[in-house]
């Protein structure tokens, strides 16, 4: 009878010890490796003349009842803001590489028609142009991304828009931009040369297009006072070939960045990329398999990055990434309109983790889309208007932007499905310039609570702080009827014990901790 009571009381402690570790992390955070910066970058976003993105969502009709500047949205303006929008790239995507520049400027009555042959075939009336858009820019204060036409344009028209945003002094460009009203030169930074040009960007084979960047580059010129960072179109997904060719191809000298898109596709397939809010936990499970791998992606390019270029001059630049599902019922399909749940916010948070603890060489990254477009920040509906729980995640996050990376390290649970296994909670830490220390943590598991502790030796602070984005189900969303069913809230499950850091993580959660 003893000894059977003492099979049973080890059995019942191993195991409860064996759960508790399952459930439980240690993190060690390597302060003194805090070297790399984390660019503010990284939280850039992206604004394409697809669906409602711009008309009908930064841009409205003049008789729309909301606070607007001319015909810029203000309310949507004052929530980027919010967040410290670093960087908004612009017109696209696909649209960029059939779009005439000259068509969108001048008196806007006068500015031609055209179709926009890849997003649903409607008319573009050109009334949101290169004016419109760096107004829009100021308004937000942030960088423009701009995005140059190498598909269906030429070397001349790019040279010349170049020209025409960043000469200051007497030329034919910098005077018609005169013309136009505005005197004094934009400076222009961050430049795209073409868009996935493997693709709807003009199908060129890698070789061929390292050829064309290699002309387009050389006449969009540096103006004095206005050095620009040349961006290379790259790769999609696994397709390292392009990155290789590109790398051997042009001199880093000639190439500030290379870009990068990958989507997480719900189902893995193009044809039926699943809903965005009808989903089971299998769904939910291959969803956030998919959206990790966007480490292993990164890995597989800075690798061939590093052959080519070990000192990491060139920028990876991920500027085109998020959740890609089927439209909304009923919606445009070429509008590419969905909803957005606590997946999306899982998904945000998890991939700017990946991304900061890579910073070393993805220097610059657009979501995609801001408004009303794939995995968006702001929905509108007419006047109305609504933050995803995406949205909540970057404000959460911004507190990273140019702060220092500290390296984390540590084991995670294993969150399992059937024979499948991804790893449960993904972090990334940073010190910014007053030495305050930020840890974001997700939590990816829909049931299991995880209790986070870290030794933080040698660190001086008195108090943790948090905030968190969380709910019940992996597809809570806000709609226009409860458009605060997923909104962040104070963090109270951290606390100080001793030097000891301890943090419990609802299941489905983004967290993020600040210690002073
Ligand atoms: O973001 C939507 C589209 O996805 C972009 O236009 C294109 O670059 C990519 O294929």
């Amino acid at each position: 009878m003893k000894k059977l009571f003492i099979f049973l009381f080890a059995l019942i402690t191993t195991s409860f010890t064996a759960s508790l570790a399952q459930n439980s992390i240690s993190l060690n955070l390597n302060t003194s490796g805090a070297k790399e910066t984390i660019s503010r970058h990284i939280y850039g976003h992206f604004s394409e003349h697809l669906g409602r993105c711009i008309y009908d969502g930064f841009w409205v009709d003049e008789n729309m009842n909301v606070p607007k500047q001319g015909r810029i949205r203000m309310d949507v303006v004052n929530a980027l803001k919010k967040i410290n929008i670093p960087n908004l790239r612009w017109p696209g995507g696909c649209f960029a590489d059939e779009y005439h520049w000259r068509d969108g400027i001048g008196p806007r009555e006068q500015r031609p028609k055209m179709v926009n042959t890849n997003w649903g075939g409607v008319t573009e009336d050109n009334s949101f142009g290169t004016h419109e858009f760096m107004e829009l820019c100021e308004l937000l204060n942030c960088e423009p991304y701009i995005a140059g036409n190498v598909g269906s344009g030429t070397v001349e028209e790019m040279a010349k828009w170049v020209e025409y945003f960043n000469f200051d002094g007497v030329s034919p460009m910098a005077n018609l931009r005169k013309q136009n009203g505005h005197e004094k030169p934009w400076k222009v930074s961050f430049w795209g040369v073409g868009n996935e040009s493997w693709g709807c960007g003009g199908n060129m084979t890698a070789e061929f297009y390292s050829d064309q960047y290699k002309r387009y580059a050389t006449y969009a010129r540096d103006y004095p006072g206005s050095p620009l960072k040349k961006i290379a179109s790259g790769a999609s997904d696994w397709n390292t070939n392009w990155t290789e060719v590109m790398m051997k191809n042009v001199p880093a000298s000639q190439m500030w960045g290379l870009s990068l898109h990958y989507y997480t596709i719900p189902t893995g397939k193009w044809s039926k990329k699943g809903s965005a809010t009808q989903f089971d936990e299998k769904e939910y499970f291959n969803t956030m398999k998919n959206c990790l791998a966007m480490d292993e992606i990164v890995k597989r390019h800075s690798a061939i990055m590093d052959k080519y270029d070990p000192e990491k001059k060139v920028a990876l630049v991920v500027d085109e990434w998020g959740v890609w599902t089927d439209v909304e019922p009923g919606t445009n399909p070429g509008f590419l309109y969905q909803q957005n749940t606590m997946r999306d916010a899982l998904i945000a948070g998890s991939t700017l983790n990946i991304f900061n603890n890579h910073c070393e060489r993805v220097r610059v990254a657009s979501l995609a889309q801001t408004i009303n477009v794939l995995q968006a920040l702001i929905l509108t509906e007419k006047e109305k208007m609504l933050l995803t729980p995406t949205y909540h995640v970057f404000d959460l996050y911004k507190a990273h932007m140019d702060a220092k990376l500290i390296p984390v390290q540590f084991t995670s649970p294993d969150y399992t499905s059937g024979n499948d296994k991804i790893p449960a909670v993904n972090a990334s830490a940073s010190i910014d310039s007053k030495g305050v220390i930020h840890i974001s943590l997700v939590n990816l598991d829909p049931s299991k609570k995880i209790t986070v502790s870290s030794a933080l030796e040698g660190v001086k602070w008195s108090r943790v702080e948090g905030q968190i984005v969380t709910s019940e189900r992996f597809n809570d969303y806000n709609s226009f009827d409860n458009p605060a069913k997923v909104a962040p809230a104070k963090f109270n499950g951290a606390s100080k014990k001793g030097s000891q850091l301890k943090a419990e993580l609802p299941p489905l959660s983004v967290v993020m901790l600040e210690l002073k």
